[in-house]
C-alpha cells in the first residue's frame, strides 16, 4: 500500500515535472520570439524612418532643381513651390511670361495676386509702427525692364563710360532684359519717404531697418544683401525684396543665406 503510494506520488511528480518542463520551455520560447520580434519592429521603425527622411530630402532636391531649371514653367504652375523660381543672369525667365493674375497696387504698379495679401499686410503693418515706405517698382514687363536697362546705360554713358564698360557697370544693378525678377510679378522695390535714393544709405532708414527685420514674416526676403554681390551677380539694393513664402523666408533669413545659396543646399 505504502509502496503504491509513492510510486503514484512519483508520477505525479514526474507528470508534473514534464509540465512545468514543457511551460518553462513554451515561456521561454515565447519570451525569445516576443524579444525578436520587438527587435525586428525596432530595426524596420528605423529603417522605416530613414527612407522616409530619405525621401523628404531627394522630393526638396527634386522641387529645388526644379525651381532653378523651370522658372516660367514653375511660376504658371500649381506646385506649393512657385514662389522658389529663380530668376537671375544665370537663369533667365521666358520673355513672353507674365503672371496669370494680377493685382494693382497703384494705376502704375501691380504685382502677381498670389503675394498681394502679405504685401498689402507688410505694407500697413510697418504704417501701424509710423513708417512711411512706398513701392516705387513692381511687375516689370520686359519691354519695360529694356527701358530701365537702356536708360541707366545712357547715364553711365553720359558720365564718360564707354558703351561695353557703361553695360558692365549698369548690369550690376540693373538685371539684364529677360533675367530680372521682377518680370515674376514676385519683386518688389520699397523705398523710405524719408529718403528716396536708391543707394546704401536707403538701408540705414528706420523703414528699410524695420522691412529687413520683419519681411521674413511675410514671406520677402531682401534678394540683394551687402556683401553678397559675389552670389547674385547685383551690388548690395536695401531696397528690393523678393516673395519666396513664409517656410523658404524664415530659412533663408535664419541662415543669412540668398535665394541662390538656398536653393543650392
Ligand atoms: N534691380 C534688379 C536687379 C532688377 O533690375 O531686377
Ligand atoms: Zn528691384
Amino acid at each position: 500500500m505504502r509502496r503504491i503510494r509513492t510510486s503514484t506520488k512519483l508520477k505525479r511528480m514526474f507528470v508534473m515535472g514534464i509540465i512545468l518542463g514543457a511551460a518553462a520551455g513554451i515561456l521561454f520560447t515565447i519570451l525569445i520570439a516576443y524579444q525578436v520580434l520587438s527587435s525586428d519592429r525596432a530595426e524596420f521603425a528605423s529603417a522605416n524612418a530613414e527612407l522616409t527622411k530619405e525621401n523628404e530630402s531627394l522630393k526638396e532636391q527634386a522641387m529645388k532643381t526644379q525651381a532653378v531649371e523651370n522658372s516660367a514653367e514653375l511660376l504658371a504652375s500649381d506646385s506649393d513651390d512657385w514662389a522658389l523660381a529663380l530668376v537671375n543672369e544665370d537663369h533667365p525667365l521666358d520673355t513672353s511670361y507674365a503672371p496669370a493674375e494680377m493685382t494693382e497696387i497703384d494705376t502704375e504698379r501691380s504685382v502677381d495676386s498670389r503675394i498681394a495679401e502679405d504685401l498689402q499686410n507688410m505694407m500697413s503693418d510697418g504704417a501701424e509702427q509710423g513708417l512711411s515706405m512706398y513701392v516705387a517698382s513692381a511687375y516689370r514687363s520686359y519691354e519695360q525692364q529694356r527701358s530701365v536697362f537702356s536708360s541707366t546705360m545712357q547715364d553711365w554713358i553720359y558720365q564718360g563710360y564707354s558703351p561695353l564698360d557703361a553695360y558692365d557697370e549698369t548690369k550690376l544693378s540693373v538685371a539684364v532684359p529677360g533675367t530680372s525678377e521682377h518680370a515674376t510679378g514676385l519683386a518688389v522695390d520699397i523705398i523710405s519717404s524719408e529718403y528716396e535714393a536708391l543707394d546704401d544709405r536707403q538701408g540705414d532708414t528706420e523703414e528699410q531697418k524695420w522691412l529687413m527685420e520683419h519681411c521674413w514674416e511675410y514671406g520677402f526676403i531682401l534678394r540683394y544683401p551687402e556683401d553678397k554681390g559675389d552670389v547674385t551677380g547685383i551690388i548690395y539694393e536695401p531696397w528690393h525684396y523678393r516673395y519666396v513664402g513664409k517656410d523658404a523666408a524664415k530659412e533663408i533669413t535664419e541662415q543669412g543665406i540668398t535665394l541662390e545659396e538656398y536653393l543650392q543646399q
